[in-house]
């Protein structure tokens, strides 16, 4: 049986949590990182790493041959904002890359894990307690690559039986490895920034309502779907899946809470702002909790605390 696993985008936000869990869960031999960057040394030796530029068919072709891929979470993707100033790069990556991906899991028989994005939905869209199955109609490129992505990953379930199961996860934060180039990139910009000056400038207005999850809770949503057992699934690209939805505002008087004089103020970016109000304020993640069982652990409160002790210790040491 084939048991290994590949995460493309290993060096990226959520690849780079999400490497070390699974090796922790299935053994760091059976994890393959794979970037189109290289990792630095201390992180080389962790466990397998295999260079992997995602829009070339035949590395990925050797790669999932090679190390026996039963598995694959494709997370290399450009996000919301970059993909918005290069519109061409992002189509080129994120589908480029996916339908690569796609043929070789059908062809070698591997399952797939696809990260959809709040980033799929759109202005016409419900806003509050977005439904699981509703209108998707984005206008960012980001966004229509994520619903076609969610299609084409559904198209090879039913037309090739390829195992290709995804979320729909909102603003991600964390404490490892930075975003780049997202919408919601702000709310973890604030924390390095609250920390290190007690002061951050917000690229979005104080009251943009967005879903936001810590990325603890991510990890386990990520791997939690893809051991659900698929005959009890009715979706599978993509579930909704959220922890938590706040504001701005609400979020720099809960780190005002630890931090007495931390101050935000606002200069408000109308490219990011203009994403911003396309997407949904909190989404109703009932499918998931149904369907396989999905719960956060972390909300508001509890992810705050958090985040500034570990980031906190985390500059102390490297500061
Ligand atoms: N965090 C992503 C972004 O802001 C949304 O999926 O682009």
């Amino acid at each position: 049986m084939k048991t290994a696993i590949l995460v493309t985008g290993a060096m990226g936000q959520i690849g780079s949590e999400l490497v070390p869990a699974l090796r922790e869960c299935y053994g760091a031999d059976n994890v393959v990182a794979s970037d189109i960057r290289m990792p630095a040394k201390e992180r080389q030796t962790a466990g397998p790493f295999e260079h992997l530029d995602c829009t070339k068919m035949q590395q990925i072709r050797d790669i999932v041959r090679h190390h026996r891929i039963g598995t694959i979470y494709h997370l290399a993707a450009l996000l919301s904002a970059t993909a918005e100033e290069k519109p061409q790069a992002a189509w080129h990556l994120n589908m480029g890359g996916l339908y690569r991906m796609l043929e070789v899991a059908r062809q070698q028989g591997c399952a797939l894990f696809f990260p959809s994005s709040i980033g799929a939905f759109g202005p016409t869209t419900p806003h509050d307690n977005t439904p699981q199955d509703t209108i998707q109609r984005p206008t960012t490129m980001y966004g229509v690559t994520k619903v076609s992505a969610e299609l084409l990953c559904d198209y090879y379930a039913r037309r090739f039986g390829v195992d290709a199961r995804g979320l729909r996860l909102p603003g991600l934060i964390s404490h490892v490895a930075p975003p780049g180039g997202g919408t919601t990139d702000y709310a973890v910009e604030i924390f390095y920034q609250a920390i290190r000056y007690r002061h951050y400038t917000c690229f979005l207005k104080p009251d943009t309502r967005l879903d936001m999850m810590y990325m603890p809770d991510a990890i386990r949503a990520m791997i939690g779907v893809m051991e659900a057992d698929p005959e009890v699934l009715v979706h599978r690209n993509s579930f909704n899946v959220t922890a938590m939805s706040f504001t701005p505002e609400e979020l720099a008087a809960e780190i005002r809470k630890h931090i007495p004089d931390f101050v935000i103020d606002y200069e408000v970016d109308p490219i990011r702002q203009a994403i911003a109000d396309s997407w949904p304020r909190s989404m109703d993640d009932g499918a998931a909790r149904e369907e396989w069982g999905w719960s956060p652990g972390y909300d508001l409160a509890s992810m705050t605390e958090d985040m500034l002790n570990k980031l906190g210790y985390r500059l102390r040491q490297t500061e």
